[in-house]
């Protein structure tokens, strides 16, 4: 057991690169159990220490053992890493498949036969409880290569794009796999996502093809996604020219028999196309560095941007930390409860997990319904001994109350993860007595989507944790914390986090568009990635994340640009201008407050509020609807028209207006703005 500390932790004399002589200094730290220790892949703070500084002070050699170890190459690579600021490319002139690496190479171990993916779905609303299947490797592999040959039919090539729009079920998996299978650029869109958002996507990429269902459930009904296809593919520019052009085929999964239109010639499906393909489908020898998938992600400005991972590299991340991280073994259950539409869902419940011969679990439903306990239901059911999920999820059931866990044997859990934003100390001790039962070690995992693998995270038998820091960098990671001259900050000083070398994992570019990448992550401090968060490390060099210093939000777990809102809102025929801001809150981490001006003539109904969100909601989706819109007169403004962000995040925040004001245009538009509140 974790023994709780008001100590420090018998120094026990392992001075460290991060100075950990001591780690007195924070309320609590939570010092592995010995137990647990003794198991685990890295077993001691020492053995970390001694790998990470290899990691950092000999990266080829470090990286060139660990790519040879992990993964399995069809020719090996000739150099480990080119690196020309900002375009880095891993494991040169090597050959590789990642479907191969996580099913092929399976084949003929006793993993075969143990299960890849245990699905559930929802539970119907007519309380019929939700389908159950479960897919050996020997049956993914099976599926993987009969779809990867439905795609060739439809003429899809190494290189092409293909845009898949599921809910999470074991085919959201399959098509990723298959796409990889034969060299083509998976990106998935989160099912929650609308039929605009969709219609940007395949602009942006290109995509030939689209991978739908006829629907999703979600809380007892059924998410359109056909339909929301359909609308899609039948919107227009202002010049009146088709968005999606480039899409030719749509391959449609059935699962709610919902009654949807069939367009000839361009929608099949998906169970029809397999009668004419055989399961014979060789993995294609791909090049390291060959586009795996490109994720559309919030940016500070404009539309989202598609972040692009390679193969070697990626494969590389998501399979080592998925098993250090999580101490994944044989034996375990693992869960991460993301939707594959996110990145976690790419790494930790599809690549990361498979490439390891592991067991993830996938479950489509919400986590309250049709009842609170749905989660800690599915724990005891399938005795998961590994979860991972978001600290939103853990304050909603922070508040459901103890009860809910209180009804199931949790007994089997042995390691519990957080991701997605900062946690907060209670429900870092919430997680850790009323679900791990005190027992399990928490890891909180700091990365992102452009990171592609965890960066900052405990090891678990290795490294003491502390409640609300992800504690130190993985292997051949090196954040530092920075000012705005990108000079590192003294301990316990806040600042700006920045990567100051490249690693595997990383983002290759910003799809079609190399200015915007450098721009974004390699130009705000010289020579370093900057990640857009605010850190601080404290006097035994753990990381402690604030969050973003950008104009993106993180509400739920999501990372919402305030950009894409305000255009949105803007988009609305009454709306002249808004600006959207975060305030804190409870559940969700941040909430979306945005203040509207509107059109002269416009009459500032209540019941245009619900219009504004639900507009917001059809041009990005449901996640971006603001909590809270507040009509007013204007903006406050500096001389050169810029918005006065930080004054509209103390509006919202009802905190009185701090700080230096002089550069306000006009001085009443703060008194009348605060007026707005009421
Ligand atoms: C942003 C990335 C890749 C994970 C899913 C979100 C925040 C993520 C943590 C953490 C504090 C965190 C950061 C980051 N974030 N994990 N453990 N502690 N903050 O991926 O959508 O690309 O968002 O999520 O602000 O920049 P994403």
């Amino acid at each position: 057991m974790p023994k709780k500390k008001s100590a420090p932790p018998s120094a026990s004399g392992t001075p460290s690169s991060h100075n950990i002589t001591s780690l007195s200094h924070e309320a609590r730290v939570f010092k592995p159990a010995p137990e647990f220790s003794t198991a685990a892949h890295v077993k001691s703070l020492a053995a970390y220490r001694k790998l990470y500084d290899e990691s950092i002070q000999h990266p080829d050699k470090f990286w060139s053992r660990v790519a040879k170890e992990e993964l399995v190459w069809f020719s090996p690579f000739k150099k480990v890493l080119q690196w020309k600021e900002p375009v880095a490319k891993w494991f040169i002139g090597g050959r590789l498949n990642l479907a191969y690496n996580c099913l092929d190479r399976w084949l003929n171990t006793p993993v075969a036969n143990k299960a890849a993916i245990i699905w559930e779905g929802e539970p119907n609303a007519d309380g019929r409880p939700g389908e159950e299947r479960t897919l050996t490797y020997r049956q993914l592999h099976r599926e993987v290569c009969r779809f990867a040959n439905v795609l060739k039919r439809h003429g899809i090539e190494k290189g092409d794009r293909v845009l898949i729009y599921l809910p999470m079920v074991p085919e959201a998996a399959i098509a990723m796999l298959a796409c990889a299978r034969i060299g083509a650029v998976h990106s998935v869109v989160f099912g929650g996502f609308s039929a605009q958002s969709v219609a940007d996507r395949v602009a942006d990429s290109g995509a030939r093809m689209i991978i739908t269902a006829d629907g999703g459930y979600r809380r007892g009904a059924t998410v359109q996604l056909k339909r929301n296809v359909d609308d899609a593919l039948a919107l227009k520019d202002s010049d009146g020219n088709q968005i999606a052009a480039s899409v030719k085929s749509v391959i449609v999964l059935r699962r709610c028999c919902n009654d949807i239109h069939m367009k000839e010639a361009r929608d099949v499906w998906w169970h029809r196309e397999l009668e004419y393909v055989t399961p014979d489908c060789p993995a294609a020898k791909l090049d390291s560095e060959a586009p795996l998938f490109i994720l559309y992600t919030s940016g500070s400005t404009g539309k989202p941007k598609g972040i692009f991972h390679t193969t070697a590299g990626y494969l590389l991340g998501a399979k080592l930390t998925t098993r250090l991280v999580f101490d994944l073994k044989p034996d375990d259950v693992y869960w991460c409860t993301a939707d594959v539409g996110w990145v976690t869902g790419h790494s930790y419940v599809v690549y990361g997990p498979l490439a390891n011969g592991g067991t993830s679990l996938m479950y489509e439903g919400a986590p309250n319904w049709p009842e609170p306990d749905r989660f800690w239901r599915i724990v005891e059911k399938y005795g998961v001994s590994i979860l991972y999920t978001a600290p939103t999820a853990i304050r909603a059931f922070m508040k459901w109350g103890d009860e809910w866990p209180g009804k199931h044997n949790l007994k089997s859990l042995r390691l519990l993860g957080s991701v997605g934003e900062p946690i907060n100390p209670e429900a870092w001790m919430w997680y850790h007595n009323v679900i791990g039962g005190g027992r399990c070690p928490i890891v909180d995992t700091w990365w992102q989507t452009e990171t592609g693998a965890i960066m900052i995270t405990p090891l678990p038998g290795a490294i003491p944790t502390k409640p609300g820091s992800a504690t130190l960098p993985f292997f051949g990671i090196l954040p530092e914390v920075v000012d705005d001259k990108g000079v590192e900050v003294p301990r316990n000083t806040g600042g700006k986090l920045v990567i100051r070398k490249p690693w595997p994992s990383m983002l290759r570019g910003v799809w079609g568009d190399p200015v915007r990448f450098k721009q974004t992550y390699w130009s705000e401090v010289q020579h370093s990635y900057f990640t857009g968060d605010g850190c601080r490390q404290d006097q035994d060099g753990y990381f402690w994340i604030v969050g973003r210093i950008d104009d993106v939000l993180n509400v739920a777990g999501h990372r919402i640009g305030t950009a894409e809102v305000e255009s949105a809102l803007v988009s609305h025929p009454s709306v002249a201008e808004a600006a959207v801001v975060g305030r804190p809150d409870e559940l969700k981490g941040q909430a979306l407050v945005a203040f509207v001006i509107l059109k002269s003539g416009v009459v500032a109904k209540h019941e245009l509020r619900e219009e504004l969100r639900q507009h917001v909601g059809k041009e990005i989706g449901p996640v971006a609807k603001p909590d809270d819109i507040r009509f007013a007169e204007a903006l406050p403004k500096t001389r050169s028209g810029k918005i006065m962000r930080r004054l509209l995040k103390q509006v919202a925040s009802g905190l009185e207006i701090k700080g230096d004001t002089t550069t306000l245009e006009d001085y009443n538009v703060l008194a009348k703005l605060a007026q707005t509140s009421e």
